[in-house]
């Protein structure tokens, strides 16, 4: 007798989109983080760019490293999206079903997850663009050199929207990865998940405003050097032939 096989591709599906969006979350706070050190002054931001080029561990700065790990991040990020498109609703009335279901029952996760799917397909646009920008120009990273992109080569408008839609998409993305895979459940559910839903509003407005801040930061700068556009930073001490920010 025949024995039919379980189609496991489902489930597999649902594993990578589980581990690539978390990658991608950690990531994000992660990049928030170095970002911000702009708001501790332009000497900080400028060292912490070094590290990343490997000028403390080669004595030379090798922006090629930020391209390398920019190049790595679009690739998860692409297979974060490729995996989520079977998500979406596919046709017009698909979407009106959805639409009508989400004002019908009122459903706090249900509506969740439409802005999942929404910032979600917003991130397709802006992710991408921040992400080829800064591969190809790697060696356009540093306290002048980031903050003259912000303002002079007009990224504020698309970091308003990338800000407000991946903030908005980790953190929703992380609370569904807990429900679904019962992280910090405990012992009763339903108090868990309000407690989760209290964090994530909270991670969010963190976030949310540590982001804004960091803008605001690099928007100051920014107009401060729009006349010297163009000209890099440096720090006296730790300059060396080659290195540049
Ligand atoms: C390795 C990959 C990445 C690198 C090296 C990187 C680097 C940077 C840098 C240096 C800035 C400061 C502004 C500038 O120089 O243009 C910035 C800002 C920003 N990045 Fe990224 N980024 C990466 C990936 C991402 C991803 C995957 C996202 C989200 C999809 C993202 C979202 C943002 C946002 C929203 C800002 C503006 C933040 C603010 O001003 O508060 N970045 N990024």
């Amino acid at each position: 007798m025949r024995t039919k096989q379980i189609d496991k591709s489902p489930a597999r599906l649902d594993f990578i989109q589980s581990a690539s969006g978390l990658i991608l979350a950690l990531f994000m706070w992660g990049h928030m983080f170095f970002v911000s050190t702009i708001l501790l002054g332009k000497d900080v931001m400028y060292q912490v760019t070094l590290f990343f080029e490997g000028y403390y561990f080669f004595a030379e700065s090798y922006p090629l490293i930020v391209t390398i790990i920019a190049g790595t991040v679009f690739v998860i990020f692409i297979l974060h999206a490729g995996v989520a498109m079977r998500k979406f609703p596919s046709s017009y009335k698909q979407y009106k079903i959805l639409k009508n279901h989400i004002e019908t029952f009122k459903h706090a996760d249900t509506k969740l997850w439409f802005w999942q799917i929404f910032t979600g397909f917003a991130m397709f646009f802006l992710g991408s663009v921040h992400l080829y920008i800064i591969m190809t120009n790697s060696t356009e990273i540093g306290p002048y050199a980031s903050a003259d992109r912000v303002v002079s080569e007009w990224m504020w408008p698309l970091y308003i929207l990338l800000l407000l839609a991946v903030e908005l998409h980790g953190s929703i993305g992380l609370y569904r990865l807990c429900l679904k895979w019962g992280w910090f459940e405990g012992k009763d559910a339903k108090t868990s998940r309000v407690k989760l839903r209290q964090a994530k509003y909270a991670i969010t407005i963190f976030f949310l405003t540590l982001g804004f801040l960091t803008l605001a930061a690099y928007i100051k700068i920014g107009l401060e050097h729009q006349d010297r556009a163009g000209e890099r930073y440096h720090i006296e001490k730790t300059v060396v032939q080659g290195v540049k920010s």
